[in-house]
């Protein structure tokens, strides 16, 4: 095909902006990037894991959400160990990787899943138990969201890290880690 008839289709196709470098430059700082993760990997201890699902009194009715799940330790082991629900989100691709693999590892691929995104921007709203590991100031970050989009009676679950002046129901020390247990009050009328 001649030159001229190629860059004509393309045109016609309404591509032909791709042989324009400003507009392909334009393009390329306008796509959303992926986010570079809010805190990194540091996954929780099981011992304070299995502490932050007894607090929570996890049960095979409950959807357990870990918001950051890193390797997907804290869903696995509560569909593994009370035979819950449990979906797992990650802004890192790697550790969603890693997850999916625990999760076949662990025999539980049919009880969680996980999501590769902003914990921030995900639908939470069918959590009945939510975990974190973040900082405390993500913590209070989330904090709106997480009286927003969680039900009445929603249990949240922290470890080490605390919510402000929103006073735990419950605090519990594990091998000197701190777990914070808080419960969605009712909604103001
Ligand atoms: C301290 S690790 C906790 C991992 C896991 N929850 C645990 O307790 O073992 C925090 C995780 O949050 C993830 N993360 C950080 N910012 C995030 C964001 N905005 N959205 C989703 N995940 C995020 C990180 O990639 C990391 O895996």
């Amino acid at each position: 095909m001649h030159r001229r008839h190629f860059l004509a289709g393309l045109a016609a196709a309404g591509m032909g902006h791709a042989f324009d470098p400003a507009r392909t430059i334009l393009a390329q700082a306008t796509t959303t990037q992926p986010r570079s993760p809010d805190v990194i990997f540091v996954p929780t201890p099981n011992d304070v894991v299995n502490k932050m699902l007894e607090m929570a009194r996890v049960t095979a009715k409950d959807v357990v959400y870990d918001l950051g799940c890193g390797d997907g330790r804290i869903v696995i082991a509560a569909a593994q160990k009370y035979g819950a629900r449990g979906v797992g989100v990650d802004i890192d691709p790697q550790r969603i990787k890693e997850a999916r693999q625990n999760a076949s590892r662990g025999k539980v691929n049919d009880k969680v899943r996980f999501i590769e995104g902003d914990l921030f921007e995900t639908d939470i709203s069918e959590a009945t138990v939510v975990t974190l590991y973040l900082l405390t100031e993500l913590n209070l970050k989330l904090r709106p969201k997480l009286m927003k989009d969680l039900q009445p009676g929603t249990r949240v679950v922290s470890h080490a890290f605390a919510m402000g002046d929103w006073k735990p129901e419950r605090t519990e020390n594990v091998d000197g880690s701190s777990v914070y247990l808080w419960r969605i009050p009712p909604r103001q009328a």
